[in-house]
């Protein structure tokens, strides 16, 4: 049993990091169209309290690191926290999840610094739709930031679909296209209700019709992943190519049994779930001075307090305290 086991016996080795509350999309199923109201800067967390957070829970047993955001490249000098979380003690995987605007620039100076798996989120191949869908124009960038992401040389890049019924389910056969023909792994994933986005069930398709979708016209053999720190989605190879499909099924079947994720918001809280509803005040700790052991058990008992799994639908779009995108997925 691990410092991080849970009264349920998983063990929490991921840790996802969220940098900044900002981002430069406005995605309709992330947040209010008005945008979310920022905290002040002196509210989140230095570069330097991130590596001494990151650095406490590696040595308790965090192995995988996951930079997100809201978007995590629109905050200044992010590789070189990606340079400085890359080398902590215990970390064997550094990772980033980006809507891809900004990737161009950065591709190559992210890769140096350490990161081997970036997930994009792309979720239209069709420009006018992926301004409807993000309020925003960027859809050449995002494409642009694809292909330098390719040429940096990641050893694992994936592209994130959020499929929602009637506005990219058409697409369904385009991504899988997509993927064959740049040889990367696509994700679909199933929309999920958060407070503001407006989910309703009419628009939600699950992985099952995903995949029946899908298997209309290509074989998916399933792949059983070598991952030292396993994610959640379902993995299949798309016909003889090189190509993957993974479908992230948290509302039809969902994989908190086998959760293994904790995360540090950008003002400093530890939240055991994407879906909880508060998380501990480790910004305050550490600002107080707290010695190492006390912010230790803080974490702990955190992780010891985490719930089962997460709610059903309906109190998930009333009951939580923060938007997506302040939590950064
Ligand atoms: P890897 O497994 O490390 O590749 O990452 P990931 O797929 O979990 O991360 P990514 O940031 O690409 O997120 C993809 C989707 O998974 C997003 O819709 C996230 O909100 C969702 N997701 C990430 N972590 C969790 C989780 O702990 N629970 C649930 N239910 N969904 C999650
Ligand atoms: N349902 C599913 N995925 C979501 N994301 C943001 N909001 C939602 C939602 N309501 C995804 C983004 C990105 C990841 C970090 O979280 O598309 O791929
Ligand atoms: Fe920004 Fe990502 Fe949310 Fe879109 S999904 S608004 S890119 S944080």
């Amino acid at each position: 049993m691990g410092n991080l086991t849970d009264r349920f016996g998983r063990d929490h080795t991921y840790l996802r990091i969220s940098v900044t509350e900002r981002c430069n999309l406005r995605c309709t199923y992330c947040m209010p169209a008005q945008g979310i109201r920022l905290k002040p800067k002196t509210e989140l967390l230095t570069y330097d309290e991130i590596e001494r957070l990151a650095g406490i829970l590696a040595s308790l047993g965090v192995r995988k690191i996951r930079v997100t955001g809201g978007e995590p490249l629109v905050r200044s000098g992010i590789e070189q926290l990606c340079e400085r979380l890359s080398v902590i003690k215990g970390i064997d995987m550094l990772a980033i999840s980006t809507n891809g605007t900004l990737l161009e620039k950065k591709a190559k100076l992210l890769r140096n610094a350490g990161v081997e798996n970036i997930n994009i989120s792309l979720d239209s191949l069709r420009e006018d739709r992926f301004e409807t869908i993000t309020l925003r124009s960027g859809h050449a960038d995002v494409l642009r930031g694809i292909e330098s992401a390719i040429n940096a040389g990641f050893p694992s890049i994936k592209i994130n679909a959020v499929i929602i019924r009637g506005v990219n389910d058409d697409e369904i056969p385009d991504f899988i296209e997509f993927a064959r023909a740049l040889s990367i792994s696509v994700r679909f994933i199933e929309y999920m209700p958060f407070p503001g986005n407006n989910w309703n069930e009419s628009q939600f398709i699950s992985f099952n019709e995903m995949k029946q979708r899908i298997e209309e016209k290509y074989s998916l053999t399933p792949l059983t992943r070598d991952e030292p720190v396993p994610g959640p989605a379902k993995e299949y190879q798309i016909g003889s190519s090189d190509a993957t499909a993974g479908f992230i099924t948290t509302m039809s079947e969902h994989f908190c049994g086998s959760c293994n994720r904790i995360r540090l918001t950008a003002d400093g809280r530890l939240r055991t779930c994407l879906f909880a509803k508060d998380g501990v005040d480790l910004k305050r700790l550490l600002r107080a001075g707290a010695p190492r052991e006390v912010i230790e058990d803080a974490i702990r008992s955190a992780v010891l307090l985490k719930w089962e799994k997460h709610p059903d639908p309906e109190e998930l779009m009333t009951n939580q305290d923060r938007e997506m995108t302040a939590i950064g997925g």
